[in-house]
């Protein structure tokens, strides 16, 4: 875009205040309006009163060093006669609280209306020194701490604005979903804990904010905090939010106002009134999910309850967590697009939704933030992150693979192959032994079970995960290679090497996770002895997982794939903690950073990390769909051009239905056990290799049913 507009600052600082930036002018008769705008912070833009777009959070988040999104609304309706475009400003990503970005610049804007006139004239209306800007009724705002608000701050005096010296190289059209209220939660109940405090519960762990009504008068005061869940005395509990505050202050004018935070969000699931004017209701309270705009494609539904209750905290937990960028979780002092976290989810997270668009945007950052070295930083946008780490950095190469999979999209491929090829020659160039990656410290297999007293990373080697990642990775390189039509035999090589030297170094495996990267990434010499061996350390410890971020994604493939299924369903059908039942037990509506965020006895984990909206465990939906249904895409016919179904039914499950919104239609697979026995339905919209019961066929599109 050719811009005529220059980027604005208010003239005197307004220090916490968020600034409402203002132009006032006329339009006669107006054929097509157009608003493109973008700021550093978020803003909410306005004319004549109304939202030019229910997109919240804009211009959202980015390497804004380099990227910097901006939107172009179509705003033909709003604009006639006298006008005025009023557009707020708050902090948000770009002025985050991050250490890292200090000091923090001041709140701008570049905006640029075009209004083309029945005649044939188009007027341009750009940022410059002619706009005014006022403070706004939102005193303060911030990502983790929240938002403070006075609504008897109406027409503030305009003041002068100034021009503000600022590159616009790194200015790039809206690549990713837009972000915007997506469901609207009514709560469940209103009571007082034992401590006294009035607290709301919407059943529901969410992320956005919540809209409340109150009756007050000029200058009373709401305030509002929030949390995630109440502790073994059902007192509201907000520990675990570290530092984030998380509070809504809100000031009242006279009568009866409805107010929702325009510049902020919240993880939650309870809120505590610990300011309300009168007496609150329900009817006063709705909580409001805000995330980016992604198409549901996936569905699964079967005959046990706690597991469909797990897909649906899978699901809430994507949604909560799939705001703008992949992040860790939505509420403490985090909510960073951590890599690991996205690297292990991407699976599922393709599967549930349409999310092609929004994580290409965020490979888009992951290039422009990685290191001169090739180095992956442990969380995207980097911040200044300069950290990396095995199976965190590794979802450079992942994360396009999986896009190919399930959409087809190899431009992601193309556009993302020197990121690729840097990551993995940077571990060729940092490790002390060649086709290993040893001698840099990683997060192991984060939160492993069988982690040493005082750490948090699992038992398994570090370099073992190093190395094996280091294999796939260059293995899933040289296919992409092939597939642009490169020579693959670098990376065909170098993964034949790792794999050569994989095996002399490392030919016994100490852990579960061990066996499970040897059986997935193909490493072991002899994947049934490993298969045998895995099942033994399952079940030796009462059949249960001691795997963490790195083994658990992997661990029911590594089982079912290896003439184990009825092991794999018995650890996801377990019950008892460590497992991803226990917390549906506990009451979890979203799925929990560890399996014991709350222990048996009602006491937490430490409120140092414990996040209980975070989808990382979630991952194991990719295998109820793609193991327990069946349902796989092609490599050779990626994007379901044609589709592998091969369902591996259990009878504790008594049903199973689960289908996947293709470009070419739904595909579907169900079983069923009858008292006749197995029946199961195949809808496919284009051929398809049908296993059942150990037996391929290729079918033609259509409805099939099966008996067995
Ligand atoms: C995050 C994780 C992340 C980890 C890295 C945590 O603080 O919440 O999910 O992957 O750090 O070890």
């Amino acid at each position: 875009m050719n811009w005529t507009a220059k980027w604005i600052v208010p003239a005197t600082p307004m220090e916490d205040v968020c600034p409402e930036f203002y132009k006032a002018f006329s339009a006669k008769t107006v054929r097509k309006a157009t608003l493109t705008v973008t700021a550093i912070g978020v803003y909410e833009a306005k004319l004549n009163g109304k939202r030019v777009s229910n997109y919240v959070l804009a211009p959202g988040w980015t390497s804004f060093k380099t990227r910097l999104q901006y939107q172009t609304y179509d705003v033909t309706e709003l604009v006639g006669g006298e006008n005025e475009l009023t557009i707020l400003v708050g902090r948000g990503w770009h002025r985050g609280p991050w250490r890292s970005i200090r000091p923090l610049p001041p709140a701008g804007l570049l905006a640029e209306l075009t209004i083309e006139s029945a005649d044939g004239t188009v007027k341009t209306i750009a940022t410059d020194e002619s706009w005014q800007v006022r403070e706004s009724f939102v005193r303060r705002s911030e990502l983790y701490n929240g938002e403070w608000a006075d609504a008897r701050v109406e027409n503030a005096p305009l003041q002068p604005v100034a021009l503000f010296e600022k590159s616009m190289d790194n200015l790039i059209p809206q690549e990713g979903e837009i972000i915007c209220e997506q469901e609207r939660i009514r709560p469940r109940r209103i009571f007082q804990t034992p401590k006294g405090e009035t607290v709301v519960d919407f059943g529901q762990e969410v992320t956005g904010y919540v809209e409340f009504t109150v009756t007050a008068k000029a200058g009373e005061q709401v305030s509002i905090s929030h949390a995630e869940v109440l502790d073994k005395e059902g007192n509201f509990y907000t520990e675990n939010y570290r530092s984030a505050k998380a509070r809504l202050e809100y000031v009242c004018r006279d009568g009866v106002q409805t107010y929702k935070p325009h510049l902020t969000f919240f993880g939650f699931r309870h809120i505590r009134l610990d300011a309300f004017p009168g007496t609150p209701k329900l009817d006063d309270f709705t909580a409001i999910l805000v995330s980016s705009e992604l198409k549901r494609t996936g569905k699964m539904r079967c005959g046990h309850a706690m597991l469909n209750r797990l897909y649906e905290n899978v699901t809430w937990g994507q949604r909560g967590n799939f705001l703008d960028i992949p992040t860790d979780c939505p509420q403490r002092d985090e909510r960073l697009g951590w890599t690991g976290d996205a690297q292990v989810f991407v699976k599922t997270a393709c599967y549930n939704y349409d999310v092609n668009k929004f994580f290409q945007k965020w490979l888009g950052d992951l290039a422009a933030d990685q290191l001169e070295s090739g180095a992956v930083p442990n969380f995207i946008p980097a911040i200044g992150e300069k950290g990396c780490s095995a199976a965190w950095g590794d979802v450079a190469v992942i994360v396009p693979w999986q896009l190919y999979l399930s959409y087809g999209n190899k431009d992601v491929l193309a556009r993302q192959m020197e990121s690729m090829k840097a990551w993995v020659r940077y571990i060729g160039n940092d490790t002390k032994d060649p086709y290993l990656w040893t001698g840099h410290g990683h997060f192991g297999d984060w939160l492993g079970l069988d982690a040493p007293v005082g750490s948090y990373k699992g038992s398994t080697r570090e370099d073992f995960i190093a190395s094996a990642f280091y294999a796939h990775c260059a293995g899933l390189l040289a296919k992409m290679s092939e597939i642009l039509g490169e020579d693959p035999a670098e990376f065909r090589d170098l993964r034949e090497k790792i794999v050569a030297k994989f095996r002399a170094t490392y030919p016994e495996y100490q852990t579960q996770t061990e066996c499970v990267l040897a059986l997935v990434f193909a490493l072991t010499p002899d994947p049934a002895a490993t298969a045998a061996e895995l099942a033994k350390r399952v079940t030796d410890c009462g059949t249960a997982l001691q795997t963490g971020f790195v083994g658990t994604p992997y661990i029911l493939y590594a089982l079912s794939q290896n003439g184990y299924a009825d092991l794999a369903y018995d650890l996801l059908l377990r019950e008892a903690y460590p497992s991803w039942l226990y917390p549906i037990k506990k009451g979890a509506t979203t799925v929990w950073e560890h399996w014991d965020g709350i222990m048996e006895n009602g006491d937490f984990w430490s409120a140092d990390m414990n996040s209980f909206n975070h989808y990382a465990y979630g991952s194991v939906m990719g295998w109820v769909y793609e193991e327990a249904a069946g349902i796989r895409p092609l490599e050779t016919a990626p994007g379901y051009e044609r589709v592998a179904i091969a369902p591996q039914p259990d009878s504790r499950l008594g049903w199973l239905e689960a289908s996947v919104e293709t470009k070419y239609g739904t595909v579907f697979s169900g079983w069923y056990y009858e008292t006749e026995g197995l029946r199961y339905e195949i809808r496919t919209p284009v051929e398809a290799e049908v296993t059942i019961n150990g037996e391929t066929k290729t079918l033609a599109p259509g409805n099939y049913l099966f008996f067995a």
